[in-house]
């Protein structure tokens, strides 16, 4: 049996399709859901479907009872994560889970000078809980989504040109969905006991290139600049964007500036036994 979590979420739904449409069957794959208003979309396809939150320990270890995969999709609220993270593994060692899967996060900086040391804890955190738990685990690191360029560039983005601080320097981003397919890929085959899988795309391309790539898919010169960090926070603000938004895109914005992302590995390309959907290709879907 194999138990994903975060399964009402983009990549926790999209890895249980690709399970099906690898031949997992239904009855093989358990949903951990904490909203149960979310649940009749699973349920159609048959998925079975676990009540369960990662405040709630009792509910966990309920929900992991007969599991032996458990796919561990990191937690959406950064303040909590950290424990909410460390019940579910608790709980799936407690319930005799043989292997646990975990989405963490690419880094190189893992100190608190990183300018999104709080993203990062968390996963180092969780990694490290994983280990010590004498299950086997699986770490994969993933990249930066192609999928949050759009929310990075703004709904204005073709007027307005490409507005972050995020200098010249490349990135790895993948798209989520091929992350989601190779998570499916590794659940399903054998081999990746106490691995860390790099999920990240095989090109390396920077912001300014990516608004040269999104002037050829628009067919019209989207320029780029990148501004000092308050003067993004303050021009942001003065027309209304949330602050903590503001601030998250800053610092991740600080973060691609400064390299965290700029990776030469080349696991997803090797799990998905081709070249990761482009930046290129994304922008295209997207926009054109
Ligand atoms: N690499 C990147 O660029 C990037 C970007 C954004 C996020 N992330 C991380 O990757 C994860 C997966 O991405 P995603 O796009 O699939 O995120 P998502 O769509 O927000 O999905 C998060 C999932 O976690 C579930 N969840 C949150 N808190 C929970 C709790 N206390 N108990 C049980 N389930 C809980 C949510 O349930 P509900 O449906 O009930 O809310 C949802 O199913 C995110 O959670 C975040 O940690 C990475």
């Amino acid at each position: 049996m194999i138990l994903i979590t975060g399964a009402t979420g983009n990549l926790g739904k999209a890895t249980i399709d690709f399970l099906l449409r690898k031949g997992v069957s239904a009855n093989n794959i358990v949903a951990l859901v904490r909203d149960v208003a979310k649940v009749e979309e699973l349920k159609a396809k048959g998925i079975n479907i676990k009540i369960g939150d990662y405040d709630d320990y009792t509910s966990l270890t309920k929900a992991f009872v007969g599991v032996e995969k458990l796919l561990l999709v990191s937690g959406s609220d950064l303040e909590k994560r950290g424990n909410q993270q460390e019940n579910v593994i608790k709980a799936a060692k407690e319930s005799g889970v043989k292997h646990i899967y975990y989405t963490s996060f690419e880094r190189k900086n893992e100190t608190k000078t990183s300018p999104i040391h709080l993203v990062a804890t968390a996963h180092i955190n969780t990694e490290n809980l994983i280990k010590a738990s004498g299950m086997d685990y699986t770490i994969f690191r993933n990249n930066l989504y192609l999928d949050i360029l759009p929310m990075f560039f703004g709904e204005n983005v073709l007027t307005t040109g490409v507005f972050l601080p995020a200098g010249d320097t490349k990135a790895a981003f993948a798209l989520r969905m091929d992350m989601a397919e190779a998570i499916a890929n590794v659940l399903t085959s054998e081999g990746h006991e106490n691995k860390d899988y790099a999920f990240s795309n095989t090109e390396n391309i920077s912001v300014p290139e990516m608004a040269k790539i999104l002037s050829e898919v628009v067919g019209k010169e989207i320029n780029y600049v990148s501004p000092p960090v308050d003067v993004f926070v303050d021009a942001l603000s003065d027309v209304g964007v949330p602050i903590e938004y503001v601030k998250m895109t800053a610092d991740f914005s600080e973060a691609i500036r400064q390299g965290e992302f700029e990776t030469f590995k080349t696991d997803l390309e090797k799990l998905l036994g081709r070249k990761p959907t482009t930046v290129k290709e994304f922008l295209t879907q997207v926009y054109s």
